[in-house]
C-alpha cells in the first residue's frame, strides 16, 4: 500500500467513494478545487493501482481540520485509515500546525474508534450538525506537537 498525495487522476475515485460513503458527499469539482488550495493538504492510499482510501485537511494558521476521511468497503480493517490518518499528521507537523479538529457523527462508532485510538479527545458535541439524518456532532482535537 502507498500513500501519497492527492493527484488530479485521483478525483473522480475519490468522487465515486465520497457517494459511496456518505449520505452529502463532496462532488467532484469541489475535490478538484483543493487541489488548488494551499490551504488543503489530501492524501490517498493506493494498493495495487486501485484507490483504497483518502484524508483531506485544511489548514488555517497553526491549527487543522480533516474535512473528510474514507475507506473503500473492500479494504477496511486492514489499518488504512489509521495510516491515512497518521501521514497526514507527519504532513501537517510539516507545516507547522500544532493540532487537527475533526467532527463526527455521534452514532459513527467505526470512526470514534479510530480517533480514540489515534489519542483524539472530545472537546465539544454540536447539536444536529448533520443532515440526511439529523444528527449530533462530536467535535475531536488530537495535538500535533
Ligand atoms: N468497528 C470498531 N472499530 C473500528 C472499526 C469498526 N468497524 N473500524 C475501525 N475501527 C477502529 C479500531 O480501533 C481499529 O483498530 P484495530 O484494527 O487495531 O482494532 C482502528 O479503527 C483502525 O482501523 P483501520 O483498519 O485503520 O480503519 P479502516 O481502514 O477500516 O477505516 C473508517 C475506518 C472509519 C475510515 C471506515 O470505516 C470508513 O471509511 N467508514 C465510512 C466513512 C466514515 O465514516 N468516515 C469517517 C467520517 S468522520
Amino acid at each position: 500500500m502507498e500513500i501519497r498525495l492527492m493527484q488530479a487522476e485521483d478525483v473522480s475515485a475519490i468522487a465515486e467513494l465520497e457517494k459511496t460513503c456518505f449520505s452529502d458527499p463532496w462532488s467532484e469539482n469541489s475535490i478538484a478545487s483543493e487541489l488548488k488550495n494551499p490551504l488543503a493538504c489530501w492524501l490517498v492510499a493506493v494498493e495495487d493501482g486501485s484507490l483504497a482510501g483518502y484524508v483531506g485537511s485544511q489548514t488555517v494558521l497553526d491549527g487543522s481540520d480533516m474535512m473528510n476521511i474514507a475507506v473503500a468497503p473492500a479494504y477496511r480493517r486492514k489499518g488504512i485509515a489509521e495510516a491515512l490518518v497518521l501521514a497526514l499528521c507527519e504532513q501537517l507537523r510539516n507545516r507547522n500546525s500544532i493540532c487537527l479538529l475533526l467532527e463526527v457523527r455521534a452514532s459513527n462508532t467505526p470512526a470514534i474508534s479510530l480517533y480514540e485510538k489515534l489519542d483524539f479527545v472530545q472537546i465539544g458535541r454540536r447539536k444536529n450538525y448533520y443532515r440526511n439524518p439529523k444528527e449530533d456532532a462530536l467535535i475531536l482535537r488530537k495535538e500535533l506537537l
